[in-house]
């Protein structure tokens, strides 16, 4: 039996028009251009306006990566949406987007894995197709994390910002996805988390109901790092592959120095990395595809070509993706 991969077909992404540089923070919280640049490599990140939500984003992104793919909406068979700010608490945002585009009957479901949502969601997409369940399925990665922030907390708003990504995955016999790697460590949860829901009810005496990010920054860095290098060192073992077959490192885009301490362990030199920390900060689900798709539409990433793709959030939730483009 011939083997059946998952081949990304097209790439689109969206951001909020709407930019928030490192100077336009120094005017209302207690920071600097220079800390934010050093310790993190941002610069600057996109914010919705009011009003405009992840679903919004989502179908913007959708909509151009199934133009980029040739595809319509109504060709679908499943849509996997990884985020962790949907627009309401049901019906997902998959579902949302799936009515957006014409693509009504196929299946429609969000993933929650954090920063880890888009790749998970690749996975899960990747097995739908491997096994012969779909054909040709839409995976987004979305956020508008600037809704869970506090403007006056320098700790966490200064680090994240708004969009989506999104690719066309179609079955094919040509690779194609080579292998996916999805791990979680519930024990982590209280270094990064958002601690309030539906079932645990809401702070009513505290600002936006107690919504918000709260990281434990440093102990998150020093577990992302350790994470990631054993990821990245088990996914070329999945794929059977050597760190020189790679030809691109799409990283989760959290911080410039997570980002080179994998990029130093794969042997990659940073030319072989791509890197948007700088303009889009961390997006957590959608970072990872924002880049894919920037690093596609800027001629970057050629066809053929080897990609990694991983990530790691609040769960703790790591994942990650190799394959050939
Ligand atoms: O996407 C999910 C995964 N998330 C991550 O991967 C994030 C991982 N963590 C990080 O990226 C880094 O830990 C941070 C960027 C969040 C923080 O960098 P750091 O080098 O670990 O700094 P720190 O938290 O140890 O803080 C150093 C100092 C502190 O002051 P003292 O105690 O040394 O006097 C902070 O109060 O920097 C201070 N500080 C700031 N100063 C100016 C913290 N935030 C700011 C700020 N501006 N925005």
């Amino acid at each position: 039996m011939t083997q059946i991969y998952a081949r990304i077909v097209g790439t689109g992404s969206a951001l909020p028009e709407r930019v928030l540089t490192n100077a336009d923070l120094e005017k209302f919280v207690d920071t600097s251009d220079e800390w934010i640049r050093e310790r993190t490599g941002i610069r600057q990140r996109h914010v919705a306006a009011e009003g405009e939500t992840t679903g919004d984003l989502s179908t913007l992104a959708a909509q151009r990566a199934l133009d980029a793919a040739g595809v319509k909406a109504s060709e679908l068979d499943l849509i996997v949406l990884g985020t962790t700010t949907p627009d309401i608490i049901f019906p997902s945002t998959a579902c949302l987007v799936q009515h957006r585009l014409g693509a009504n009957g196929c299946a429609a479901f969000d993933v929650n894995a954090a920063c880890s949502g888009f790749v998970y969601a690749l996975g899960v997409a990747d097995k739908f197709i491997r096994s012969g369940q779909s054909k040709k399925v839409l995976v987004i990665g979305a956020e508008t994390l600037t809704r869970m922030v506090r403007w006056e907390e320098r700790e966490t708003c200064v680090l994240f910002g708004d969009g989506a990504g999104a690719v066309v995955l179609e079955a094919s016999s040509e690779p194609g996805i080579y292998a996916t790697c999805l791990h979680a460590d519930g024990g982590y949860k209280e270094l990064l988390w958002n601690p309030v829901g539906v079932s645990v009810g809401f702070k009513d005496d505290e600002p936006n109901h107690g919504v918000r990010i709260r990281m434990a920054g440093r102990e998150v860095f020093k577990v992302a790092v350790k994470t990631l290098d054993s990821l990245v060192e088990e996914t070329l073992k999945a794929a059977g592959m050597e760190a020189s077959q790679l030809d691109w490192l799409i990283p989760h885009q959290a911080n410039l120095r997570i980002i080179e301490a994998t990029a130093k362990r794969l042997n990659m030199p940073m030319e072989q990395v791509i890197v948007t920390v700088d303009k889009h900060a961390n997006t957590s689900a959608g970072s990872v595809p924002l880049a894919l798709d920037f690093a596609v539409r800027s001629g970057k990433v050629k066809r053929g070509q080897n990609l990694l793709l991983e990530a790691f959030g609040g769960g703790f939730t790591w994942a990650s993706a190799l394959l050939r483009y």
